[in-house]
C-alpha cells in the first residue's frame, strides 16, 4: 500500500484525493493546505489527517507526495519532499520560472526519488490510441499536427494571477502533447496572442486567445489553437495529417444521442471541463505513478519532460511579445 500526503486542496487537489482513495494500492493519509479549512474538507471527504506541509515531510510513514498546490510553490515542495525521501507526483507546470525549474532538476538529482509530472492528457485513452495509430505507421510520415484546445470559461482571476499565464498554464498541456506524439523537440515557435474575452486578463499582462506555429528541423509543422472560452464546453480535438492519410480525435460528448429532424442534426455538447473530460486520464496517470513507485520502474513522465514543455512555453511568451519566430534551442 502506497501511503500518500496531498499538498494543495483546491480544484485539482480534490480530483487527486478522489483518485488516490479509489486506487486499491494507495491510501490518502495526510492533506495539507495553507488554507486549513480546504485541507480539513478534503480529509473529511477522502480520508487522512489534515496537517501542515512540514508534518508531511517529517512523517516517515508517508511514501509519496502529490503536489497540487499553486504553480509558484512546486519547485520548493518537490525539493523538500524528495529530500525527505518521498516519491513525488507534481501537477504541471514544474514552476513559473524555467530557470527555477532547471535548478529544481539539479537540486533533486542527489535525492534519488522518482518525480513524475502531471501531464494527464498523455493518459487519456483517446490520445493513447492516437499515439499507437501514429506509431503503427498507417498514415505514413506525419507532416502536420493540429491541436484545438479551448476551455469553456476562464478560471477566477485570483487563480490566473499565480498561474504563470496562458502559455505556462494552459498551452503547456498542448506543448507536452506535441512532445508525446512527435519524436524530438521542434526547432522554432511563433505565436500570435491577444486578449478578447476579459479586460481583467489583459490588465494582468496575460492573453486569453492564442495561435502557435511550431516547426521541426525536418519540416513538420504543428498548429495549436487556444482560447479560454468556448460557449459549448471543453473543446479538445487533435488532427494529424500524414503522407498516407489523416488521424483525428474528436470531442468526447456528454451522451451519444444525435437528434435529426427537419430543423437539422443535433448532437450533445462536449463534456464541460477537465474534471469530466479527463476523469479516466487522472485515474490512469495515478495508476501509472503507483505502479512505477512500487515496482521501482521509471516514471512515464519526467521532470525533464516538464522542463521541455516549460521551455516551449517561455519561448512562446517571447514570440507573443515581439512577434518573432523564436529558436527553441535558446531556452533549453
Ligand atoms: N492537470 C490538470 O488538468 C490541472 C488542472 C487544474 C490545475 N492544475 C494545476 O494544479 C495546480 C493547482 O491548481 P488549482 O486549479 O487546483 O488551484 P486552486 O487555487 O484551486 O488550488 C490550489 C490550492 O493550493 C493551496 N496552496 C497554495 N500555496 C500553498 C502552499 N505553499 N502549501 C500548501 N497549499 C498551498 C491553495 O490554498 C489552494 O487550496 C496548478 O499548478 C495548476 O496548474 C492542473
Amino acid at each position: 500500500m502506497l501511503t500518500v500526503g496531498l499538498i494543495g486542496a483546491g480544484r485539482i487537489g480534490r480530483v487527486h484525493a478522489s483518485t488516490i482513495s479509489m486506487h486499491a494500492n494507495s491510501q490518502l493519509v495526510a492533506v495539507a493546505d495553507i488554507i486549513e479549512d480546504n485541507a480539513q474538507k478534503l480529509a473529511r471527504d477522502y480520508g487522512g489527517q489534515a496537517c501542515t506541509v512540514d508534518a508531511i515531510y517529517k512523517d516517515k510513514s508517508i511514501d509519496a507526495v502529490l503536489v497540487a498546490s499553486s504553480t509558484d510553490t512546486h519547485s520548493e515542495i518537490i525539493e523538500k519532499a524528495t529530500l525527505a525521501g518521498k516519491a513525488v507526483l507534481c501537477e504541471k507546470p514544474v514552476d513559473i520560472s524555467l530557470f527555477r525549474a532547471k535548478q529544481c532538476l539539479e537540486n533533486t538529482k542527489p535525492n534519488g526519488q522518482p518525480i513524475m509530472l502531471g501531464f494527464n492528457r498523455r493518459f487519456d485513452p483517446n490520445f493513447v490510441a492516437l499515439k499507437s495509430e501514429l506509431d503503427a505507421g498507417g498514415i505514413g510520415k506525419a507532416e502536420l499536427l493540429a491541436i484545438t484546445s479551448f476551455d469553456p470559461a476562464p478560471p477566477p482571476i485570483d487563480i490566473l494571477k499565480v498561474s504563470g499565464g496562458l502559455f505556462k498554464d494552459m498551452m503547456i498541456h498542448d506543448f507536452d502533447m506535441v512532445n508525446f506524439l512527435f519524436e524530438g523537440l521542434p526547432k522554432s515557435i511563433m505565436v500570435s496572442a491577444s486578449s478578447v474575452i476579459d479586460k481583467k486578463i489583459s490588465e494582468l499582462g496575460d492573453y486569453d486567445t492564442a495561435v502557435a506555429t511550431l516547426k521541426y528541423a525536418d519540416g513538420r509543422l504543428v498548429v495549436i489553437k487556444n482560447s479560454r472560452r468556448a460557449a459549448y464546453g471543453y473543446d479538445q480535438r487533435i488532427e494529424i495529417l500524414g503522407s498516407k492519410g489523416l488521424l483525428q480525435v474528436q470531442n468526447v460528448v456528454e451522451d451519444g444521442i444525435i437528434k435529426s429532424t427537419e430543423m437539422g442534426v443535433q448532437s450533445s455538447k462536449p463534456e464541460y471541463f477537465f474534471l469530466e473530460r479527463y476523469k479516466a486520464a487522472y485515474q490512469k496517470e495515478w495508476a501509472a505513478f503507483v505502479s512505477a513507485v512500487q515496482l521501482k520502474t521509471p516514471v512515464p513522465v519526467t521532470l525533464a519532460d516538464g522542463i521541455s514543455a516549460l521551455a516551449m512555453a517561455e519561448a512562446a511568451a517571447v514570440s507573443a511579445k515581439d512577434g518573432s519566430e523564436v529558436e527553441l534551442a535558446n531556452f533549453l
